[in-house]
């Protein structure tokens, strides 16, 4: 017989003793556990706060829903990695504010199309209309399916009170007033005749007006305008005020 080490000997006695075996092997979970599980207790320091982060208004949020609902993200991430030739093309990279109200994120791993996550303000309301109409009428080399249908569908949200609420539950800091106003604010964003000084107070910079080119109608387009025209452009990124809190949160 060949002779065996000292460690495997002593791995065999506790291979064989149920009692040892089980002292050791609760300690081994007990330190993987708390490896684990001790960071998401801190979780809110992890994430650096910036400013201009608000939750989406009950519109971008109905967008959003739509986004999803659609398959967007099959083809889009939402997620500019800090790599030269993403920044070079994409613009900022994304901060991990930027998707802390996202539920569920979008971030991503497959770009059959380019990355979204900053597209707000890149093109006009027109463009996004006749784009996801018929994608090859603007871009002719897309493989993007077209979306008309959007523009025939009026917005049938539900009850965004409802769905604030849930997204308030996770921790979206939504207001009272935000929740008892959903409602009517997912109809007057995009009412160009609504009066929205309250909506603007409570949902800072948010783009009052009709996205789809169809003002008497309140459609699906309406509502997946909005979302695209607000992604990445809540936070100003390249201000010199937001370089500035970053690199306070950096030094911190
Ligand atoms: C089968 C994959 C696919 C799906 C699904 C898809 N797209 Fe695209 N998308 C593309 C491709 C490819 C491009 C680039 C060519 C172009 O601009 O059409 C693109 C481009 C875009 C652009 C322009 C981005 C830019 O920076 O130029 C937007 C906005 C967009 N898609 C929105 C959407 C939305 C909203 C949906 C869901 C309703 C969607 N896409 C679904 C493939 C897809």
């Amino acid at each position: 017989m060949t002779t065996t080490s000292p460690v495997l000997e002593s791995h065999k006695k506790l291979e064989r003793n149920v009692t040892l075996l089980g002292l050791f092997a609760f300690l081994a979970v007990t330190v993987g556990g708390i490896v684990e599980i001790a960071p998401l207790f801190w979780i809110d320091n992890t994430i650096e706060k910036v400013k201009g982060m608000r939750p989406y208004t009950p519109l971008e949020q109905a967008g959003r829903d739509i986004y999803i609902r659609e398959g967007c993200y099959v083809c889009h991430s939402q997620m500019i990695r800090p790599f030269r030739d993403e920044v070079e093309r994409y613009g900022h990279y994304s901060l991990a504010a930027e998707s802390m109200y996202d539920h569920p994120f979008q971030w991503g791993s497959k770009r059959t199309g380019p990355d979204l996550a900053r597209v707000g303000g890149r093109y006009s309301d027109e463009w996004h209309v006749q784009h996801l109409t018929d994608p090859r009428s603007v871009v002719p080399e897309s493989i993007m399916p077209p979306y008309a249908f959007l523009k025939e569908h009026d917005l049938d949200a539900g009850d965004m009170t409802a769905e604030l609420t849930a997204l308030y539950r996770v921790g979206v800091p939504y207001s009272k007033k935000d929740l008892e106003q959903a409602n009517a604010d997912l109809r007057s964003q995009a009412d160009p005749e609504a009066d929205n000084a309250d909506l603007l107070k409570r949902y800072p910079k948010a783009q009052v007006r009709d996205f789809d080119g169809d003002p008497t109608r309140l459609t699906e387009m309406d509502a997946v305008i909005a979302y695209l025209q607000v992604l990445g452009t809540m936070v100003d990124v390249n201000s010199a005020a937001a370089q500035e809190d970053l690199a306070k949160e950096k030094g911190r």
